[in-house]
């Protein structure tokens, strides 16, 4: 099958074009490389020993996307390109709610007049706001959210919900990810941002390899068991392995569903310190400090329906992941 990945050549589509690669797929990818560097289309290659066409271009632009679907014979669309970072979001509302809607109906616009009505689309356990209980199940109430990135997803959500209604045709799956963490074992690609991270694991690596002097642990008095917040972090590759059979599923059926992506396990945020110091034989010094804003106490998912109608669930613990991640990070370093 030939499929179309936007934002392939970020830390989420970079690995999922490995996996679709890997298991026979044709690979065209889409990114306008506003989060993502050009070389990770060679560095998939060298994993893969398979060729990739690449398309510098906005998801937001209609003429490329036509270029694109009249080269190819696209059989179905990973939607992975948008922006992620919740804080920004906060603070450039529009810039978020214009780039991952405007990128979405583009998308759609032009898949239907193509004819290719299968899409797997980077939606965020964000969705469910501030659960009830854990763990989260996919018919769990939606919002509200707490900022205008998880906005923007529960929006496309609806909107693709819609896209269904008025045309029976679509095969639509929402893909709800957990916390993705680790790299490719290759150690060529992976998660390194530039800025200072928002999020734990780019953090503690930073931290491990002295470019940040400190992790700020964010509160230790959650009613959990340690008192740190805690979440379901998953292995970047388990999770890429999951968009694989969630495109076999689109191909198949027609219809609209959402699956949580993750593991179903918990870890808090000192679970993750030490078992990253313990894993990697380095040290992470950290310091508590006050919650962080919009936080919630625990999220992690269930993950029976995901393995029920995708045939998939997550492999990698928590050792592979801190492991992975670690060696990323050391190998860019050295070269
Ligand atoms: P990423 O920033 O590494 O990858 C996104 C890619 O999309 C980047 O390469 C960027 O250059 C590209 N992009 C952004 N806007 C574009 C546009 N208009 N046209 C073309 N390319 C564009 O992020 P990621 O972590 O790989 O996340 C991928 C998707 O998964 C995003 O939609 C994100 O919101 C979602 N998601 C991520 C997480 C996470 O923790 N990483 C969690 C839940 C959901
Ligand atoms: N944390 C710290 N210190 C840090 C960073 C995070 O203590 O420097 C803590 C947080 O308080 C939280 C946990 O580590 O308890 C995880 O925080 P992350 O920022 O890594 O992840 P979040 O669960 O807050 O958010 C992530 C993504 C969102 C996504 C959400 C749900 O960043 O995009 O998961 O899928 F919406």
């Amino acid at each position: 099958m030939k499929i179309l990945v936007t934002g392939g050549t970020g830390f989420i589509g970079s690995h999922t074009c490995v996996e679709l690669l890997n298991e026979g797929n044709e690979v065209v990818i889409i990114d306008n490389l506003y989060n993502s560097q050009a070389d990770v289309v060679e560095k998939i290659e060298e994993i893969t020993k398979k060729s990739v066409k690449f398309y510098e271009g906005d998801c937001c632009d209609e003429a490329v996307l036509e270029k694109i679907f009249s080269d190819h014979n696209i059989d179905a669309v990973i939607h992975f390109a948008g922006y992620k970072a919740v804080g920004e979001s906060v603070q450039k509302p529009i810039m978020y709610y214009e780039n991952n809607l405007m990128s979405t109906l583009a998308l759609c616009k032009v898949m239907a007049k193509y004819g290719c009505k299968k899409l797997v689309f980077s939606s965020s356990a964000t969705v469910y706001g501030n659960p009830n209980s854990v763990p989260i199940h996919e018919d769990f109430p939606l919002g509200p959210t707490t900022n205008p990135y998880g906005t923007t997803k529960l929006m496309i959500e609806q909107i693709l919900r819609d896209v269904f209604v008025s045309d029976d045709q679509w095969s639509i799956a929402l893909l709800r990810y957990f916390n993705p963490i680790g790299a490719h074992d290759s150690g060529l690609i992976g998660e390194n941002p530039n800025d200072i991270p928002n999020n734990l694991m780019p953090y503690i690596v930073k931290v491990a390899n002295k470019e940040l002097p400190v992790l700020h642990v964010f509160g230790n008095d959650y009613d959990t068991h340690d008192g740190t917040g805690v979440r379901d972090y998953i292995h970047v590759v388990d999770l890429a392995k999951g968009h694989v059979n969630a495109v076999a599923k689109v191909l198949k059926d027609t219809g609209v569903d959402a699956y949580n992506l993750g593991t179903g396990n918990g870890y808090s945020v000192l679970d993750v310190v030490e078992t990253f110091k313990r894993v990697n034989n380095v040290d992470v010094p950290y310091q508590v400090d006050p919650r962080r804003p919009g936080d919630i106490a625990e999220c992690f998912a269930s993950t029976d329906k995901a393995l029920k109608e995708l045939g998939w669930k997550a492999e990698k613990g928590l050792e592979e992941m801190c492991k992975d991640a670690w060696s990323y990070v050391s190998k860019v370093k050295k070269v």
